[in-house]
This record gives C-alpha cells, sequence and structure tokens, in this order.
C-alpha cells in the first residue's frame, strides 16, 4: 500500500468517525420519536447512498411497517408529520429477509433480490409491477438495544454510483457503518419511547386528576378542562400573530408548561370542602339549613294558633320571606336585611320554652348581601390557591416545566396588585400567568352551571372582562386581542363540536 493510498484511507476512515458520532449526537438529542425515525432512514440512506429505506419495528412479535422512504419514487410515509402507512405488519417466518434477519440478529445483504433463492421476495415483485420500480440491490439490518434484543430492522434497498445513479451492490463498508448507526439507533428509539411513554403517563395522569375535580362539584361542571384547553388556545393564537404581539414567542417547553398550568391551576381545590363549592343557597352547611327553620316556625306556628291567630299568621309570613331570602342575589336590599334581623330578634315558645327564631349563624348566613357565601367562606374558597402553591411545590417538576406551577398559582392575581394569594403587581406577573387568568375568569362568567346563575350571553361576559380590564385587575391588550380575533366563540364553538379531541360537555 502506498503512502497515498494509506493516507486516502485514513481519510475516509476518519470521515466515517466523525460522520458516525455526529449521527450518534443527533440521534441522542432528539425527544420526538417520529423526527428520531425520520433521522435514522435519512442518516442511513445517506450512508450507503440507497435510493429506499423502510424501517420495522418489532410489536407484539411482528415486524410492523414503521417508516418508507424512496427517492426515486418519491414516496415518504410514516414519520414526522406524513400518511401513515397501512400495511400488514410481518410475521416472524425467516422466508421474509426482514423476519430472517430479526429473528437471527444477522445482518443480511443481497446483490440483486430477483436473483435470491433464500428468500421470498414475492411481494416486493409484485410493488415494482404496481410502481415500475426495479429493487435489486439489499441490505437488511436488525436494530438491537442495549441488552442485545431486537427492537426493530432497517432495511435499506437499491445503492447507488453516485453521479450514474447506477445500482451497485451494498459494499462491507457501508454495512459496517449502519450496523454501528443502527444500534446507536435502537438505543435512542428505546430511550425516546421511554420519554414519550413517561410524558403521556404523566399528562394522563394530570388530566384524569383535573377531571376528578371537576366531577367533585356539580356546579363548576368542567371548569378545569375547559379553562386548561382555552387557556393553550389562547396561547397559540398570541404565538401565531406577528401583528399585535410580534416579540411573544412560545418554545415548545414553554407551551407545554402553560398547557399544564391550565390543567393545574384548580388543583388546590381538593381541599375546599363541597358543601362550599356548592353552597347553592345561603344556609346550606351540608344540608340546608332552611328545613330546621321550617320545622321551627311551623311548630312555634302550631302553638301560637291555640292563642293569637294573627301572631301565628304573621310567622308563616316571616318564614316564607325568609324562604324567599335564602335564596342568593348580585345585591341585597337594606330593607330586607332589616326585616331579617327584626326577625331574628325575636323569642318564641316552642314546645314549652322560649327560644330564638333564628340562631347567630342562621342570621348571619340569610344577610350576606351577595351570592351565597359568608366572608370566612369566601376565604376558604381563595386558600385554594394557597393549596395549589403548596401542592404543586412538592411536585418535582423538570427544569424545562420550572414555570408550570408560578403561573398556575398566579391565577387569581391581579395586575393592580388587588388579587390573591400573593398580592404581587404587573412586574411580577409573568405573560403565561396573564393568561391563565382570563381564561379562568371568562369560564367562570360565562359558565351556566353555577349555583346562582344562568349562563351569561358572550356580550355581558366580554363587558364584565372589559371593566375588570379598566380596573387593572386582568391584561387589556390581551382581551381586545381575544375579543378582536373572536377567540372565545371560536373556542366555544370547537369545545361544542368536540373537535380536538375537545370532550363534548356531558
Ligand atoms: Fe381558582
Ligand atoms: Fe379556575
Amino acid at each position: 500500500m502506498t503512502t497515498q493510498d494509506y493516507r486516502r484511507i485514513s481519510t475516509q476512515f476518519k470521515h466515517q468517525i466523525d460522520t458516525l458520532v455526529a449521527i450518534g449526537v443527533s440521534l441522542s438529542a432528539e425527544n420526538s420519536l417520529s423526527r428520531l425515525l425520520d433521522m435514522i432512514v435519512f442518516h442511513a440512506r445517506k450512508l450507503t447512498r440507497a435510493d429506499g429505506g423502510t424501517l420495522y419495528l418489532l410489536h407484539d412479535g411482528r415486524l410492523r411497517f414503521t417508516l418508507i422512504q424512496n427517492a426515486t419514487l418519491g414516496i415518504r410515509l410514516g414519520g414526522e408529520g406524513d400518511r401513515r402507512i397501512d400495511l400488514e405488519p410481518v410475521e416472524l417466518k425467516k422466508d421474509n429477509v426482514c423476519a430472517y434477519a430479526a429473528i437471527l440478529g444477522k445482518t443480511v445483504t443481497i446483490e440483486d433480490v430477483y436473483e435470491s433463492k433464500e428468500f421470498d421476495f414475492s411481494g416486493p415483485r409484485k410493488y415494482d409491477a404496481i410502481t415500475g420500480y426495479r429493487s435489486r440491490s439489499m441490505l437488511v439490518v436488525p436494530m438491537k438495544n442495549h441488552l442485545g434484543a431486537v427492537t426493530g430492522v432497517l432495511q435499506l434497498v437499491n445503492a447507488m454510483e453516485q453521479g450514474t445513479r447506477e445500482v451497485t451492490p451494498f459494499d462491507g463498508e457501508s454495512v459496517a457503518l449502519v450496523e454501528a448507526m443502527a444500534s446507536m439507533a435502537a438505543v435512542a428509539i428505546e430511550k425516546t419511547k421511554l420519554l414519550e411513554d413517561t410524558r403521556a403517563l404523566f399528562n394522563s395522569v394530570i388530566e384524569v386528576l383535573g377531571v376528578a375535580m371537576d366531577a367533585k362539584s356539580h356546579y363548576t361542571g368542567n371548569h378545569i378542562q375547559k379553562v386548561a384547553k382555552l387557556n393553550i388556545e389562547i396561547a397559540r393564537a398570541i404565538h401565531d400573530d406577528t401583528e399585535v404581539f410580534p416579540d411573544i414567542r412560545f418554545t415548545d417547553n414553554e407551551l407545554e408548561e402553560i398547557r399544564l398550568a391550565g390543567w393545574l391551576h384548580d388543583i388546590g381545590k381538593v381541599t375546599t370542602p363541597e358543601w362550599v363549592m356548592d353552597k347553592d343557597t345561603k344556609l346550606k352547611v351540608v344540608l340546608d339549613r332552611i328545613h330546621l327553620i321550617e320545622d321551627r316556625f311551623t311548630r312555634a306556628a302550631e302553638e301560637l294558633k291555640k292563642t293569637d291567630g294573627a301572631a301565628a299568621e304573621r310567622l308563616l309570613a316571616d318564614l316564607q320571606f325568609i324562604r324567599e331570602k335564602n335564596r342568593p342575589v348580585e345585591d341585597m336590599r337594606d330593607d330586607d336585611i332589616r326585616r331579617l334581623r327584626e326577625i331574628a330578634s325575636r323569642c318564641l315558645p316552642v314546645a314549652g320554652r322560649e327560644e330564638r327564631l333564628l340562631t347567630d349563624d342562621e342570621l348571619r348566613n340569610l344577610v350576606i348581601r351577595r351570592g351565597s357565601l359568608t366572608e370566612e367562606e369566601i376565604d376558604k374558597v381563595k386558600e385554594h390557591a394557597v393549596w395549589t402553591a403548596r401542592m404543586l411545590e412538592k411536585l418535582s417538576f423538570p427544569d424545562h416545566l420550572k414555570n408550570v406551577a408560578l403561573y398556575a398559582v398566579q391565577h387569581h392575581e391581579k395586575l393592580n396588585g388587588q388579587g390573591y394569594p400573593q398580592g404581587v403587581g404587573a412586574d411580577r406577573i409573568p405573560f403565561p400567568s396573564r393568561i391563565l387568568a382570563i381564561a379562568d375568569l371568562y369560564e367562570a362568567l360565562s359558565a351556566r352551571d353555577r349555583p346562582y346563575k344562568e349562563r351569561m350571553p358572550y356580550e355581558q361576559t366580554i363587558g364584565i372582562l372589559r371593566k375588570q380590564a379598566a380596573n387593572g385587575d386582568i391584561d387589556g391588550k390581551i382581551l381586545e386581542f381575544l375579543v378582536e380575533r373572536d377567540i372565545f366563540r371560536k373556542f366555544e364553538e370547537k369545545y361544542r363540536n368536540g373537535n380536538n379531541g375537545y370532550a363534548v360537555r356531558g
């Protein structure tokens, strides 16, 4: 061998090592399985100058067509964003060359498949007859994982001469290169699959939690699920926009953080007592105490009837009044509050004893001006944000999801610092938290299923949100963008139709 030959070979050798190292690095960096598979077939074809390549993965004892590429035929099936493959998986029988490679864990090279007596190539021949293609040289390499187990097969067809594009046999060099690459690929596939499985499990656990939380209260209906979906919808709309928010772009990881924050935002409600969440009358504490009052008043009226019919009548009228005032309203009249206090101040004989008509706690609940909750109960409801913080603190989010807890916890914060749990101001409320706050408010306002509310018309919901924006509670720029692009109504439409995997409201 001359020095020149030696130099040429060593340069070639170095080039191959560099190529393999580069492939190894890119394979191990890829976290999406479909992109990874694409990359494997692409590199394998490039290394061997093969016209076509097929990747099979072993699944349930059969080889499943996972990706097919052929340059001459212009075919790209499977893999990233391409069409799925509808071909019957290959049974593990030795007359099929790929099955043979998988069973024995051995590489097979064939100079001309039409001449081969060893394997059954009737399938490829039939296919060639339809497409006018001519399969000739073939290289079939089993892919083995770190344990040496075959997990798939890489099949390359028609190595081509550079320039002339004449079909040649696969040479020994490219066989060694593809074999080296195939095992790196197998390990990368396993790692990526494991990652995707873990991610899918994590996501389903979080969604199950959200659905379970929603099931806890029939009044809040699908609040968490709907907020989660609207939240990511808004984030995507802003991400895609180039006019109002040209500088706001989210990475895949940031979108993932936003999505998870939506699903987890009310997780702290697991600690909120159901009777507070579902308190639809003022006197409700597990049971509606109006029944106790009815019993007390009717018995007292019975006794009174014997001596003073008019007083008995008055008492029953008071009872009717209390029944009405037990229902929550937006703003109770001062007169009504006065009358309730007057009723509570009276005593009447019940079973021979003097008894107050209303207890202090009953009165305190009946005179709630707005809604059905006392101050303490409102505090209890607000506490869910603190619990969301405490619970999410305990979850060890990986570094690329480190902001999930922050966004989730801040959904009741206001830009003017009047929110909770921390009362931080605009400078400490990042963009994704602002989006979630709007998604949460929109859903809460527009939902049909609240203790004392009908579904609010769209215009009225937007009117209230605009007032909140003017008040400095929420981000007006985001709100106006959403109104202008009609994002809320488009979302409602999509949600109703159950498109894009959105559950139809049951
Ligand atoms: Fe909340
Ligand atoms: Fe919420």
